[in-house]
């Protein structure tokens, strides 16, 4: 318990607080492995994940997570096979989750160069990256200040595009020894099955496999999966089609009932009701198992006027040699694909209806069209 204490994780709240349990997996026998842990907000808990790749001379980290004495245990028995942490990359200008990170896995690795995504931003002020708690002597600019270990990488942008209230830009990264691709939010792959991080504790997938407030938490592989569907599809839409929010009234009725009046269960309160099967929903959502896609909310948020931008850089990644594995910073991995596959998603994409307003996507249109509204994200955003 002890050793899975994350002290800083009252600057971004999200579940599970406090505690985060780390699941360590060996992604290419030698070259890769994925350091898994949850994050999320009341129990809509994703997989957030820390690729370690093997460079000359030691580890790069891409895409921190928090440096809990689990994780540095795991990370310092790779250390002592393969050669020390040379380089930490914040590979996002605006990904919060993988910034906040940063600097506690900095202190951990005092030898290593921190290399950050230009133009970072953070909300409401502008703060300096020192402030931040970013070690100003080690702390690299990628692309400003050259990439590290060129040698073994090859770094790819997607971006910068201007949001209005920051930029938009992630950098992917091609690890030549084993052909993976590692990257940040732009595209992902959502695991058919519940991820193996919750065999660790699946109370957030029990807890939405519910129907109502006073089922208690029951533990079946169906209710599991149910319970993931549901999870992905509130990660992935913020408010699917099929949800609808009860009453006040209804809410507290089914609250506090026996057997539902632990802190686990929220005390009987789930303010959601799924009005159509949500299984149907997640086929709409993820088809086949490895089936890499934008991710909805960077779609309908982020890249609705930037099609283009996005289709130029999957056919960039399709020019890569050698390219065989994406290793994504959340959901499933690494996922294979080769340059054609590459070619296949972006030729799909530059095809099908752009960042819809109807079905799943219309909360999302909705969030969008109000900023656009109030002109906080520009109607022709900049790219480059
Ligand atoms: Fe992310």
């Amino acid at each position: 318990m002890s050793d899975q204490v994350w002290p800083w994780w009252p600057l971004l709240p999200l579940y599970p607080y406090g505690r985060r349990r780390t699941l360590v997996r060996e992604l290419i026998p030698e070259q890769l492995w994925s350091f898994e842990q949850l994050q999320g907000v009341f129990y809509v808990a994703v997989p957030i994940r820390m690729t370690v790749a093997r460079v000359p001379g030691g580890l790069l980290l891409y895409a921190p997570v928090a440096p809990t004495a689990e994780l540095l245990k795991a990370l310092r028995d790779l250390e002592q096979r393969y050669g020390p942490v040379r380089s930490i990359v914040l590979p996002t200008a605006s990904g919060l989750e993988h910034k906040v990170p940063v600097p506690a896995m900095a202190r951990a690795c005092p030898k290593a160069e921190v290399w950050v995504t230009p133009g970072q931003w953070s909300f409401p002020l502008q703060l300096p990256l020192s402030w931040l708690g970013f070690p100003s002597r080690r702390t690299r600019v990628l692309g400003e200040d050259g990439f590290p270990h060129g040698e073994a990488l090859s770094w790819h942008s997607l971006g910068p595009i201007d949001l209005g209230l920051g930029r938009f830009q992630e950098l992917a990264c091609l690890h030549r020894a084993s052909g993976a691709l590692l990257l940040t939010d732009a595209l992902v792959a959502i695991n058919q099955q519940p991820p193996q991080l919750f065999d660790l504790d699946p109370t957030p997938l029990l807890f939405h496999a519910r129907d109502r407030g006073d089922q208690a938490l029951l533990d079946t592989p169906e209710l599991r999966l149910k319970g993931w569907q549901r999870l992905a599809l509130f990660a992935s839409y913020l408010r699917p089609e099929a949800l609808q929010v009860p009453s006040l009234g209804t809410l507290l009725a089914q609250a506090f009932q026996p057997g539902c009046r632990t802190a686990r269960a929220y005390f009987g309160l789930y303010p959601f009701h799924w009005q159509t099967s949500s299984a149907a929903a997640f086929a709409e959502l993820q088809p086949a198992a490895g089936q890499l896609r934008i991710a909805p909310v960077l779609e309908r948020l982020v890249f609705p006027r930037t099609q283009a931008a996005v289709v130029a850089w999957l056919r960039d990644l399709a020019r890569l040699e050698g390219l065989r594995w994406v290793v994504p910073a959340h959901y499933e991995a690494p996922v294979p694909c080769n340059p054609q596959q590459m070619e296949q998603l972006a030729g799909a994409l530059a095809q099908r209806n752009w960042a819809p307003d109807q079905g799943n996507w219309a909360y999302l249109a909705g969030i969008d069209r109000q900023l656009l509204r109030w002109g906080v994200v520009p109607d022709r955003p900049r790219v480059g």
